[in-house]
């Protein structure tokens, strides 16, 4: 969705636009500027929208662009009409010059995707007709694929200058409110993450993130989900679990049994991961938190059934490693597919198909929530003849052990002082290091980038070594040691790695490089807290240790506290202070992959607690 030339647009209102007569106060409206771009969002009962214009003042965008998104349908445009009885969304701008209409797509976000990452692609089954026009207005038009429903966009140029979204899907309405309540203690709904996280919040699903992701993702919500946890109501906890059990009877064409909103055709694939998600977070539900003294039991019927096949699913996939420890009996991505865990771009994983977070930390952490919840007859143990709690042993003792890294002092050394070198840093002081691999190649031998996904061990482990704690203490130093910079922890960390290509593969321009996610400093934050909680306090150092990492994790964190909701940034390193300053990734991405000024899972942050006591949710 592009406007040439360069001229800069200011936009003056957006309401929801509910019928040709009457226009409703929204429940929600709120304005987010992030990466360059302002975000205007409303919610009522009938629809919901995002609105992304290209700032004013931002300097580093050639291109001025309206994107419209819906949550419903997640579909989206730039276009209009107040002719047209239809559920939708009105903006008026002005302009402060001529404006040319450039490239506009009108149908599924997904094809909005297609284009602006993927370098113009564009599908010619979301082609559009221009249906009528006059000096004044031009009226496009489009029909579902499904035929059901129509999108419209309709430009109108006079004096004053509209621009409104094509036909939504109006929201279910029923039971859409219990998102305003949804959190816990923050439910007067004037607090603006609240807001926020209500945006993206559904009765029928939880969205992950602003107008690229209004869609349901199974791993980014049941991600957020766990994060949430301690701030979320009973009743929403149950929604997002329940999620999972529509979009699972989706993939198996029993979509009678659940909603049937557009899901992304594009993470079904992740069903393995999500099934690793999905159990630590019900055993942590129904085991570990008190929530007024729910009744731990489970209704016989679909949802007991899904969860029984998920856990005998996971159990049997992990019983080839318990039975003989070898790289090749891991979980890898499938051939062919590069990605598959949360690091889901194709250089992501330093290349290695066998991620680290699926093998060292979620399949152990859902065994051990299998052998908790069959102990507590929640679940039925499984039919086979193993044993979750024994394959959980066997996985938690020996599989790491695979992803160890070594690197002698001097190499470290020489190592860091190229990359330092390399990528424009400065020298710091040097030591030994050891960490665990992002993941293994095919061959079975280490991607040497040090990483945060310590975090997933961390959250979702329950039986977490001494050794890996150390390591996380290790990797919670100064970048480009360990992870931590002024302005966030890195999600990568490529110094030390053999592979000098690594360096500039994962550098600060890449989506999963030396880059802030926002919902991984959360991982590791809300992680450590909970890992805390199991320490024995006989031992005092190395306690004081883990708590002084934790204090250098948040100080990191605070650093960007204005921008920890928004999914993920990147740094430029300052000479003359030796500091990171926050960069905008999309200004740095060859791709231009730009990141969301609201992401669900980032708002994991509202369930956590900084230690120190600064508040993270004001
Ligand atoms: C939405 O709320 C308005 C009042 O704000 C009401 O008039 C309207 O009927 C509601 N629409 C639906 C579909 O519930
Ligand atoms: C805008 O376009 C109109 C019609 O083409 C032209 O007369 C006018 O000079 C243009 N204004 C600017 C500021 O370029
Ligand atoms: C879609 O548009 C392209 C480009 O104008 C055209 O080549 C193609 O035939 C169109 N497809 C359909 C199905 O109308
Ligand atoms: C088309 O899609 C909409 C939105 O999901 C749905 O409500 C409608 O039933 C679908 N129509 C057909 C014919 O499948
Ligand atoms: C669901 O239906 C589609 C289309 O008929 C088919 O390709 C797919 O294999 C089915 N999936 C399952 C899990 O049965
Ligand atoms: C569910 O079904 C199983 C097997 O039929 C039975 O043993 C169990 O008691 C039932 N649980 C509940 C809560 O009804
Ligand atoms: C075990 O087998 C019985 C009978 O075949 C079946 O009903 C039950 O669902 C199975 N349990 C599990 C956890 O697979
Ligand atoms: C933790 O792991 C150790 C070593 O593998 C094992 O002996 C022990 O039973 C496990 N503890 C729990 C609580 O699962
Ligand atoms: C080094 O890394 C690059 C990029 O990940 C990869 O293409 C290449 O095969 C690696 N080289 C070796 C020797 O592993
Ligand atoms: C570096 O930081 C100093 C002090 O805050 C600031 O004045 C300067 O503009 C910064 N340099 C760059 C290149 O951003």
């Amino acid at each position: 969705m592009h406007m040439h030339p360069g001229n800069f647009f200011q936009c003056l209102f957006l309401f929801l636009y509910l019928s040709a007569v009457s226009v409703a106060v929204p429940d929600l409206a709120f304005q987010v500027s992030s990466g360059g771009n302002d975000n205007y969002f409303l919610r009522d009962n009938v629809t919901s929208a995002q609105l992304v214009l290209t700032s004013p003042d931002n300097t580093l965008s050639s291109v001025r662009r309206i994107v419209f998104a819906l949550p419903g349908g997640n579909t989206g445009a730039l276009a209009t009409t107040d002719d047209f009885q239809n559920v939708g969304a009105q903006a008026d701008f002005t302009f402060s010059g001529n404006a040319t209409l450039g490239v506009i797509i009108i149908g599924a976000v997904r094809a909005m995707r297609d284009y602006v990452e993927g370098s113009g692609t564009m599908h010619e089954i979301f082609n559009y007709t221009l249906e009528s026009y006059s000096s004044t207005f031009v009226h496009l038009h489009r029909q579902y694929i499904n035929t059901t429903f129509q999108n419209s966009g309709v430009f109108k140029g006079s004096d004053a200058h509209f621009l409104v979204t094509p036909r939504a899907i109006p929201e279910e309405t029923e039971g859409n409110s219990w998102h305003r309540t949804a959190l816990k203690g923050l439910a007067d709904g004037t607090n603006s993450a609240a807001q926020q996280v209500s945006f993206l919040t559904y009765a029928d699903k939880f969205t992950a993130g602003g107008w690229r992701f209004l869609t349901y993702f199974g791993r980014d919500s049941l991600i957020a989900l766990r994060l949430l946890m301690p701030t979320l109501t009973p009743e929403a906890i149950e929604t997002a679990l329940g999620d999972y059990a529509s979009f699972i009877n989706i993939n198996n064409n029993r979509s009678d049994l659940g909603n049937t909103p557009f899901y992304d055709y594009k993470v079904s694939y992740n069903r393995l991961l999500r099934n690793l998600l999905l159990l630590p977070s019900v055993s942590h539900y129904f085991l570990e938190l008190p929530k007024g003294g729910r009744q731990a039991s489970l209704q016989n019927g679909t949802y007991a059934d899904i969860l029984n096949r998920i856990a005998n699913y996971n159990l049997q996939r992990a019983i080839p490693f318990s039975q003989k420890q070898t790289f090749s009996n891991l979980l890898a991505f499938r051939p062919g597919e590069p990605v598959g865990n949360w690091r889901d771009s194709n250089e992501g994983t330093g290349y290695g198909p066998i991620p680290f977070d699926v093998n060292a930390a979620l399949v152990p952490a859902s065994l051990r929530a299998t052998q908790s919840l069959i102990g507590a007859g929640i679940l039925m143990a499984s039919n086979s003849s193993a044993d979750a709690g024994k394959v959980a042993d066997v996985w938690e003792a020996k599989a790491i052990g695979l992803f160890e890294v070594r690197v002698q002092r001097k190499v470290a050394e020489e190592r860091l002082v190229d990359f330092v070198s390399q990528v424009g840093l400065d020298k710091s002081l040097l030591e030994d290091v050891s960490f665990y691999a992002l993941s293994l190649r095919s061959d079975g031998s280490p991607v040497e980038v040090m990483n945060s996904d310590l975090g997933f061990n961390l959250m979702y482990g329950i039986n977490v070594s001494k050794t890996f704690l150390q390591y996380t203490i290790d990797a919670l130093t100064p970048y480009p040691q360990g992870l931590l910079t002024n302005i966030g922890m890195v999600v990568a960390n490529p110094a030390y790695d053999a592979n000098r290509t690594n360096v500039h593969l994962l550098d600060r321009t890449a989506y999963h490089g030396t880059v802030v996610w926002s919902f991984q400093q959360g991982l590791m934050a809300g992680g450590i807290a909970r890992q805390l909680g199991f320490c024995s306090p006989n031992n005092k150092v190395f306690v004081q240790n883990l708590r002084d990492a934790q204090g250098k994790l948040w100080a990191s964190i605070n650093g960007a506290k204005d921008h920890i909701f928004s999914e993920v940034w990147s740094y430029s390193f300052n000479r003359t202070t030796n500091q990171f300053d926050i960069a905008d990734l999309a200004g740095l991405s060859p791709t231009g992959t730009e990141s969301d000024a609201i992401q669900l899972w980032s708002y994991g942050f509202l369930g956590l607690l900084d230690p120190s006591g600064v508040a993270t949710s004001s």
